[in-house]
């Protein structure tokens, strides 16, 4: 916990280190009320800084010193310097050795950030700066050794004992034994791990493309190894796909995975040991959706793609993150599209982008996806870093082409392994590999804020021509007012009044050039003029998302219901729909506001009716477009979020299009369950399409008010074969005012699946997400369930993430009692876990969206959390920047 007012690191102050570390020796001892870690440290000079010998000072922090020696020689108390946060020493030769030996209490760590015990085993999350919790180090990524580590435990509880790279030594001593691992790689600190405890795992092998073969070995706790078997399989395919298109192989004998239910992320990508939180390992068909299948497939690539994109390449320094977050989301994605579908990949994805990393571009929190300063680095592991990092990477492909993409990655990677490098290397690469001028790219880089891009077309019948003008301007965000343009990569096709797609040709070239293009966008205001244009065509801008701007162009209904019809890419035929359900909502939204009588929209359910009755169309991409835009989407794009107002507004649609629509859903809803409940489960992609389309249609068909629909969701709760479809029964349930059947169901699920943590959590989460009144309540009595703790990240994101950040309606309630639920939680998870305590607060964050009462309860509970004691650096960062103008 921080004792004064914590300052800034900045990018600009970067300097190389003064020394580096080559060799890493580690032992660990480990015992039930402390453990005990031995460093030998061979160190030397950083030469390119000079040959004088400034002091070295190590990170450590939380460690209690036993013995330190240099060169072999112990070290007088006078002859070191102790701190909150280093050990000081002065060197007194260019090469040396540091040994040191300290004690630490990973039993008492709750922050989950270090050496820590989840239930019965010890594992280490190190990233970003969680190895100077475990022994005084260099912790910094630019400093890259080569870690030998010794693990020694008791023999019976913790049979197992895994490190980082291949094994080396085993052996027993008494009741306890040891084993030592040897990574070959030269690794930062923050990729190192270690593992112990009584695991079991499922073996396989994977054989390289040049043919060598490599174990795969995923550890569990005994009871879970039944839920192994897709992880495997998703490793196997992440392995094969990175060679294919990315030409990477693995590098080591061994690559393992260990399941921990007690972790702060989604996963982390030591190297050849990845350590998982359990729900991104764990997939059977009895407990896990489709969603959580595909996750847990997307993270294992997206860990698996971590051993270039981020292990063998790294970072230089931590305002770098996104050259490997970015980067490696970029590459799951990318696979994740080729094993599943492309198409419905990318709405997803989209959705999330817009509702979720625009919002933070848009909030006190808004950054470059290369921050240029921070508190506490933790707080940076941002959708901005991450998702937006990943469409960065996206435009520079759709900018390059494919084929110099390749080229790109491939001299990023043969140019940089075993390198600590900077987001400048890896465009320079791009740059060098296609010939293309990047620097202005760059700004994507450094400069925060969502841009705007509006569109204007003109249409010259005589000349044949068309003109499309663009402009584009970017929000000022905190310290950055003013912005220099874009490069805008803009996908389009223009369509004539048949649907068809029209050669494109523009008035400097010579012949026409396909059907689809991109334009790049450079300038503030720029036009571009078609030639060869017998008739006004209607524009397909920005297809497939080429760019992570907020587009705007005046399409009439018509023009949107053309492109709905006819448009060749999947993601703007879905964009258009969304773009028609948008103007609808937003007029609802405002006669809610007004008072005036909500009427349905007999054009959009003619559409739906349209879209129930083509069975051409694929049943993912039709649950897609039946999903109308988020409250949480209307509320980012509203200027001041009247959160009551949208929710009326959508549930009024939804009920409206239900009604008019019972008889096509019940229809369509009564088939695909037939289907269902004959079918065994796969998490196949044509498989997950149906259930997704049934799911939503049961959604639809429980705002009626149907007798025989109240039934169907029961029945398909009670007979349903898998998790995906008992839980689409139980959401509704949750969310329909038939008391009755949601406390039996409740209370079965409950029953069936107490001892399934992971099951539980959907439990809590159905309970949480419930917009009807008295949830709050409901989430506080949870709070005291058998099956709850503070302690454990994925409870509180389960129950109060869900209800904080999920649950609009019912965290904005008027008495302000969601705001004070989530300061409460948040002043006590500050001492607990302070990264869990800070990504929580989010939404309070955000009071600047809301009407002037709200804002003012909100930075009421804002300034309690400050005024509640020592804030720990993460939870001081938010709140700060938050409350600050
Ligand atoms: N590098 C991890 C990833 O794959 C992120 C991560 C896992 C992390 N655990 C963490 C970041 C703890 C900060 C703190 O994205
Ligand atoms: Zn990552």
């Amino acid at each position: 916990m921080r004792t004064e007012t914590p300052v800034a690191v900045q990018l600009k102050d970067y300097q190389a280190p003064d020394y580096f570390i080559e060799r890493t020796l580690l032992d660990f001892d480990l015992y039930d009320d402390h453990s005990t870690v031995r460093a030998e440290l061979t160190i030397a000079r950083n030469t390119d800084k000079g040959s004088d010998l400034p002091p070295l000072r190590l990170d450590g922090q939380q460690l209690e010193l036993v013995s330190i020696t240099l060169d072999g020689q112990a070290l007088a108390a006078d002859a070191y310097q102790l701190t909150d946060s280093h050990l000081i020493l002065q060197p007194l030769s260019a090469n040396f050795v540091v040994h040191t030996e300290v004690r630490i209490h990973p039993e008492n760590n709750t922050a989950l950030e270090g050496l820590y015990r989840s239930g019965k085993m010890f594992c280490t999350q190190c990233e970003a700066e969680g190895f100077r919790k475990i022994t005084y180090y260099l912790d910094r990524p630019d400093v890259m050794s080569a870690f030998t580590t010794t693990v020694r435990a008791d023999k019976q509880r913790f049979p197992v004992l895994l490190s980082n790279g291949n094994p080396l030594a085993q052996g027993e001593e008494g009741t306890r034994h040891w084993a030592t691992w040897e990574d070959p790689f030269k690794k930062p600190a923050y990729l190192f791990a270690l593992v112990a405890g009584d695991l079991w795992c499922v073996e396989d092998s994977f054989t390289t493309m040049s043919g060598r073969d490599v174990a795969l070995r995923i550890y569990v706790e005994p009871e879970n190894l039944g839920k192994v078997q897709h992880a495997m399989d998703s490793l196997k395919k992440s392995m094969r796909w990175d060679e294919e298109v990315y030409g990477r192989e693995y590098d080591l004998d061994i690559f393992m995975i260990v399941a921990v239910s007690d972790f702060n992320m989604g996963a982390m990508e030591n190297k050849g040991l990845n350590i998982f939180n359990s729900s991104c390992v764990l997939a059977s068909p009895d407990t896990a959706t489709d969603a959580a299948h595909q996750r847990v497939e997307a993270v294992v690539a997206h860990e698996y793609f971590h051993n270039w994109s981020g292990n063998r390449v790294t970072c230089r320094d931590w305002f770098q993150l996104s050259l490997k977050e970015g980067f490696t989301v970029f590459r799951d994605a990318e696979f994740s599209a080729d094993m599943n579908s492309r198409t419905v990949k990318r709405i997803e994805d989209v959705a999330f982008l817009r509702t979720n990393q625009f919002a933070e571009d848009a909030g006190p929190m808004a950054h470059p996806i290369r921050p240029d300063a921070y508190i506490e680095i933790s707080n940076f592991y941002t959708l901005t870093v991450y998702e937006k990092g990943a469409e960065v990477v996206r435009m520079l492909r759709t900018l390059l082409g494919e084929a110099n993409f390749r080229k790109g990655s491939d001299l990023y990677f043969a140019r940089h392994d075993g390198q600590a490098v900077t987001c400048d290397d890896f465009v320079q690469a791009m740059q060098d590999a296609s010939g293309t001028d990047l620097g202005q790219f760059k700004r994507w880089y450094s400069q925060a804020g969502t841009p705007r891009l509006t569109v204007s077309s003109y249409f010259d019948k005589a000349a044949g021509e068309y003109t499309l003008t663009f402009q584009q301007s970017c929000p000022a965000t905190p310290g950055q007012s003013d912005k220099l343009p874009f490069v805008i990569p803009v996908e389009l096709a223009l369509l004539a009044a048949d649907g068809s797609h029209l050669p494109l040709q523009l008035k400097e070239e010579d012949n026409a050039q396909g059907c689809e293009r991109v334009l790049a966008v450079t300038e503030a205001e720029q036009q571009f003029t078609f030639v060869g244009i017998a008739n006004e065509p209607l524009p397909s801008l920005l297809r497939s998302f080429s760019a992570p701007v907020k587009l705007r162009y005046d399409y009439s209904r018509e023009q949107l219901l053309a492109l709905m019809r006819y448009d060749s890419d999947g993601f703007n035929r879905w964009e258009a729909g969304q773009q028609l359900q948008l103007e609808i909502l937003n007029q609802l939204i405002a006669d809610v506001q007004a008072g005036r009588e909500l009427r349905g929209d007999v054009q959009l359910a003619e559409v739906f009716a349209g879209l129930l009755a083509d069975t051409s169309l694929d049943a993912a991409m039709l649950a897609e477009m039946l999903t109308l835009p988020s409250e949480a989407l209307l509320a980012e794009l509203a200027d001041v979020a009247d959160v009551h107002a949208i929710h009326q507004a959508r549930e009024f649609l939804r009920q409206s299009l239900a009604q008019a629509l019972h008889q096509p859903m019940w229809q369509r809803y009564q088939a695909l369950r037939a289907v269902h409940s004959e079918q065994a489960y796969a998490a196949s992609a044509e498989q997950i399409a149906g259930r997704s389309l049934q799911g939503k249609l049961l959604a639809y068909l429980m705002l009626s008010e149907h007798g025989d629909v109240r039934s169907a969701c029961v029945a398909q709760f009670e007979q349903a074969n898998n998790m995906t479809e008992r839980l689409q029964a139980l959401a509704c349930l949750v969310n329909s005012p038939f008391v009755a059947e949601k406390q039996q169901a409740l209370a079965s699920f409950a029953a069936a699946y107490a001892d399934d943590a992971l099951v539980m959590d959907q439990w809590f989460s159905v309970q949480a997400g419930s917009s009807c009144p008295g949830t709050l309540a409901q989430v506080q009595a949870l709070m005291q369930h058998p099956a709850f703790s503070l302690k454990n990240p994925n409870k509180v994101r389960a129950l109060v993430g869900v209800f904080c950040a999920q649950n609009a309606v019912q965290f904005h309630a008027e008495d302000g009692a969601g705001y004070r639920f989530l300061a409460d939680q948040v002043i006590t998870l500050n001492a607990l876990n302070p990264q869990i305590a800070s990504r929580l607060l989010t939404p309070l964050t955000r009071w600047r969206k809301y009407a002037p009462d709200r804002q003012a309860q909100m930075r009421n509970e804002l300034e309690r959390i400050v005024a509640s004691g020592e804030l720990s650096a993460d939870v001081y960062e938010v709140v700060s920047k938050s409350l600050a103008s």
